[in-house]
């Protein structure tokens, strides 16, 4: 036993002795391997519909051109809320053994302090290829904390095949979209589908919602939660009526499961083609477009209704990848996030999950074009999407999301009126240091 141990250590002491200690770049394929170095990397990916799967391909992908690196793909859990509790537990132990973090867009103020400054690490002409706003997102007190990874906004997907059966337009306006659910529902459950639901979206008391509650709001002249400024924009008429609105639709054209539905609860009904319509973001298109799925080439996706026609609004969504601070390789793990971020992957990922790419580049690629028809007229809204407050809130942002997704919840069960609620919120985000507004 002693005899192998010493063996061992002759063994690694020769190794250290013969391999440079630091190598700079080992590039092998095109692909910067970061070190020739033998490597472990924990990358953090995310676990929404083919996540994990999509992860694993690029994964594989670098470690075919990097043999000397291992990449271990972790998971986070599918909320985003609960992802970041998750994080803080990592970054409160200072773990050594996450080298890349998957961030959520809105978290860049939060996490800024427990991430690398990228900008000394990657060149500014990787850094160029961006879309600028993600880059000035991503970057607090001058430290670009991540690079963008995909982007999304919220889409509403329809049935094609339902709308021409019943005669009906895609709805334009919240009114719109209830008389058509409702018409497709009552036809279809009168053909004896019992199951069948108008409208599925994400209901659950998480961050899920403060996306979808945005976007009623937004699309009906309520303001966006906090502006730019810090103006607190929640207690107003057009806010209290939408949402009144939706909560008297749970039941009705909504199953009451929604108040308890992800991203995945929504995606659930809609693909086993039990819903007319559904809020989501661009990742459930492939996935509805699989050999298997009930609604291939069955539904179509477009902008979300408002108020009025034109007044839609998309929550700006998306993912980032950064360094952890307490990285035991930071340089290898720099070099594995920008083969993971870098234009061939995002093609490869791009097909997989039907998120917007944060390259202009990848949108003009023949294969996106062809299978994922709908990206490109989404790219306009990109720029045009409504951001959630993260900016001015910063390290404050997930708990004026959790005030904000907790009262709007208190709505959608019947717990609380709209009007009610919107006034407690609006003290309580005044507490909090927002400004009431005038
Ligand atoms: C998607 C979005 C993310 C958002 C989350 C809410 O993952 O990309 O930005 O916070 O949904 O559920």
């Amino acid at each position: 036993m002693l005899k192998r141990l010493l063996a061992l250590v002759f063994v690694v002491a020769l190794t250290l002795a013969v391999l440079p200690a630091t190598s700079n770049v080992a590039a092998q394929g095109g692909v910067d391997c970061g070190t020739t170095d033998n490597v472990t990397l924990t990358f953090i990916s995310g676990t929404v519909g083919n996540e994990q799967d999509a992860a694993k391909k690029l994964a594989d992908n670098y470690m075919a051109a990097c043999p000397n690196v291992t990449v271990n793909v972790g998971t986070r859990p599918t909320s985003s809320t609960l992802t970041l509790a998750q994080y803080q537990l990592y970054f409160d132990a200072q773990a050594p053994d996450v080298d890349i973090y998957m961030l959520d867009v809105i978290w860049p103020g939060i996490v800024a302090e427990h991430m690398v400054d990228l900008t000394e690490y990657v060149e500014q002409d990787f850094i160029d290829q961006f879309v600028p706003s993600n880059i000035v997102n991503n970057t607090v007190d001058g430290r670009l904390v991540a690079l963008p990874w995909f982007a999304g906004v919220g889409m509403l997907y329809y049935r094609t095949d339902l709308l021409d059966k019943y005669g009906l337009d895609v709805p334009q306006t919240w009114d719109d979209l209830y008389t058509a659910a409702k018409t497709i529902q009552d036809g279809e459950r009168g053909e004896g589908n019992g199951d069948f639901w108008g409208f599925v979206f994400q209901g659950n008391a998480y961050e899920g919602l403060t996306c979808d509650a945005l976007e009623w709001q937004a699309s009906s002249g309520g303001g966006t939660i906090l502006n730019p400024e810090g103006v607190i924009e929640v207690n107003n008429p057009e806010t209290i009526e939408v949402l009144d609105k939706i909560a008297a639709w749970i039941g009705d054209i909504s199953p009451e499961a929604v108040t308890t539905f992800e991203e995945e609860g929504a995606r659930g009904v809609w693909q086993a083609g039990n819903a007319a319509f559904m809020r989501n973001w661009g990742y459930a298109y492939p996935l509805g477009q699989a050999d298997d799925s009930p609604i291939k080439d069955k539904f179509n996706v477009t902008t979300l209704p408002g108020k009025e026609a034109g007044m839609s609004a998309a929550t700006l969504g998306g993912w980032q990848l950064g360094v952890s601070r307490y990285s035991a390789n930071i340089p290898a793990a720099v070099a594995l996030l920008k083969f993971l971020v870098g234009p061939e992957s995002q093609v490869v990922y791009t097909l997989d999950r039907g998120e917007q790419p944060t390259i202009p580049s990848v949108y003009d690629d023949p294969q996106i074009k062809e299978q994922l028809p709908y990206l490109s007229s989404f790219r306009p809204m990109l720029e045009a999407a409504t951001a959630r407050p993260s900016t001015v809130s910063g390290a404050d942002y997930a708990n004026v999301s959790e005030m904000y997704f907790t009262a709007v919840h208190s709505v959608l069960t019947g717990e609380a009126d709209a009007a009610q609620a919107m006034a407690d919120l609006e003290l309580a985000l005044a507490d909090a240091g927002y400004q009431l507004p005038q």
